[in-house]
């Protein structure tokens, strides 16, 4: 239940009635950058962690908003109770604007499209969380800022669609054999009773709810460390788990058709999935998350 909510430049319109002129550049050049933030019941969790990346990714490709945080919040907190939903995600996405095609953009003087979409939330099988799921590897043919949340997603969805076709939930991406994150997604392993991850630098998007994943982490003494992870690494991992926020924690159990462990769900990662749906439940706020 719930409806598929949007604002555009400033009003509410009609889901068929929202368009785009044919030279945004976000439609020409994917010129821009964008945020998922899940809503539940009638909250949103840590809203502000996912506006302060979104100033992040504007700040570093350039693009100057009008709307301070506060107003946006305002707009989100409208936009989830318009939308009705328990559960669903609010899109938030920003492009340079409109302007004749030409690669260059004229500095200052911008009118960027800001477009938020709310929209029921579509849950993925429970078997996934049940039994865990299969993932595969590939190369990571991606650019040097993937820290930026940019809509340039080809090699992501290129990606992601080779995982669909080997039947597999996600593709976790290896660059100079070490593993940067899946397609749309966080990866971490558990070896010897220490929690992995890769660093977030410029090879990975740092998300928001690996950040919180790691703060449990740390809050229940588990040892983490946060360091180049080797494809050998994850292949040998005790368990694996992957983190967005639309995955939560999702338990991996076959790694390229190889067993993860034992190839059941771990005692750390479904710990790990507990907490941290009793957090989300518990800490979602209406604004500023
Ligand atoms: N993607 N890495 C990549 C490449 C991602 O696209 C995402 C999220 C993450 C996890 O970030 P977070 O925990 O902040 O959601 C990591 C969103 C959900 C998407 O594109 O739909």
């Amino acid at each position: 239940m719930g409806n598929t909510i949007v604002w555009l430049n400033g009003k509410f319109v009609e889901y068929g009635d929202a368009k785009i002129p044919i030279e945004d550049r976000g439609f020409q050049f994917s010129d821009g950058v964008y945020e998922v933030v899940r809503g539940r019941k009638g909250r949103f969790f840590a809203l502000g962690d996912h506006l302060g990346r979104l100033r992040r990714s504007l700040q570093s490709v350039e693009i100057e908003i009008q709307q301070t945080d506060s107003e946006i919040s305002e707009i989100a907190a409208k936009i989830l109770l318009k939308c009705g939903a328990d559960d669903c995600t609010l899109y938030i996405q920003v492009t340079r604007g409109v302007f004749p095609r030409q690669h260059g953009f004229p500095p200052g003087n911008q009118s960027p499209t800001m477009v938020m979409l709310a929209r029921p939330f579509v849950p993925y099988p429970t078997e996934y969380y049940s039994q865990g799921v299969e993932v595969i590897t590939l190369k990571d043919e991606r650019w040097m800022r993937c820290d930026i949340k940019s809509i340039g997603l080809l090699a992501n969805v290129l990606a992601r669609g080779r995982a669909g076709r080997a039947k597999a939930a996600e593709a976790i991406l290896v660059r100079e054999s070490h593993v940067t994150e899946g397609s749309s997604s966080n990866v971490f392993a558990v070896k010897g009773g220490i929690l992995l991850t890769p660093i977030a630098d410029q090879r990975i998007l740092g998300g928001v709810t690996r950040d919180h994943v790691l703060k449990l982490a740390r809050a229940s003494k588990l040892p983490v460390e946060e360091r180049n992870v080797s494809l050998i690494e994850l292949r040998e991992a005790n368990e694996v788990f992957l983190t967005s926020t639309t995955l939560d924690v999702l338990p991996v159990v076959k790694i390229d058709h190889f067993m993860v462990g034992n190839g059941r769900i771990g005692n750390l990662t479904s710990d790990m999935m507990r907490r941290y749906q009793d957090l989300v439940l518990t800490s979602s706020k209406a604004i500023g998350g």
